[in-house]
């Protein structure tokens, strides 16, 4: 198969030295990157800034946005056969850009207006047809109903559920939850071993 991945955070530009980020280091996308080409897949990277080298094997688009990554998601879409949607997309962006580097004034509070983003995965599982949609959710406390809304708003297959601590952790485990009501625990194991196990029981 033909899997296209998100993987990474994205960054929402302030003025140009500042931006709106996350704490994701990418480096589950890119082991489940690394799990598929292991399993014969060829595998689309789609990412934001991180610090990790894209596995050799992987066609790799470097983005900074949520808007870069839909634009970049949908222009190899249609020649994919599934997609795995494992970027920390900023859900806003700031409303305004300022050319100019903002200045400080220690006599002003200032409000920074946000614009919801697209959602890139649910924009592109709409679309899926028989193809296979993959996503994560990340949630804290009762993860599984809300795992599900997910898999049910989003038009996907798949959700793999896991909680907060599994950030930046060398170990973790995830819940895969189907459209088909499937269900099971993966883990806890390295993110290689995980990412293996998580793409056998997703696509094979
Ligand atoms: N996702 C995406 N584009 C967005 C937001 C999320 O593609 N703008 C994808 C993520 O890659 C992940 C899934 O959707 O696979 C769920 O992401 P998550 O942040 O858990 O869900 P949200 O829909 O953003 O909901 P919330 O942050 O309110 O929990």
């Amino acid at each position: 198969m033909r899997v296209l991945v998100t993987a990474g955070p994205t960054r929402e530009p302030l003025d140009p030295v500042r931006f709106l980020g996350n704490r994701s280091s990418g480096r589950m996308g890119y082991s489940i990157a690394r799990a598929l080409l292991a399993r014969g897949h060829e595998v689309i990277l789609v990412s934001g800034p991180t610090a990790l080298k894209p596995p050799k094997a992987a066609t790799f688009e470097q983005v900074e946005t949520a808007r870069q990554m839909l634009a970049a998601c949908r222009k190899h879409w249609k020649a994919c056969d599934a997609i795995f949607g494992v970027a920390a997309v900023a859900d806003y962006r700031p409303a305004k850009f300022s050319k100019r580097k903002l200045k400080r004034n220690p006599n002003e509070d200032r409000c920074i207006e946000l614009l919801p983003n697209p959602d890139i995965l649910a924009t592109l599982a709409r679309s899926k047809g028989r193809r296979v949609a993959l996503g994560f959710a990340l949630e804290s406390g009762a993860g599984k109903k809300e795992a599900l809304r997910k898999l049910k708003d989003k038009n996907l297959d798949w959700i793999a559920l896991n909680g907060p601590e599994a950030q930046g952790a060398e170990v973790a485990s995830l819940r895969l939850l189907g459209a088909d009501g499937t269900e099971c625990v993966l883990g806890p194991a390295s993110k290689a071993v995980l990412s293996r196990a998580l793409v056998r029981a997703a696509i094979g």
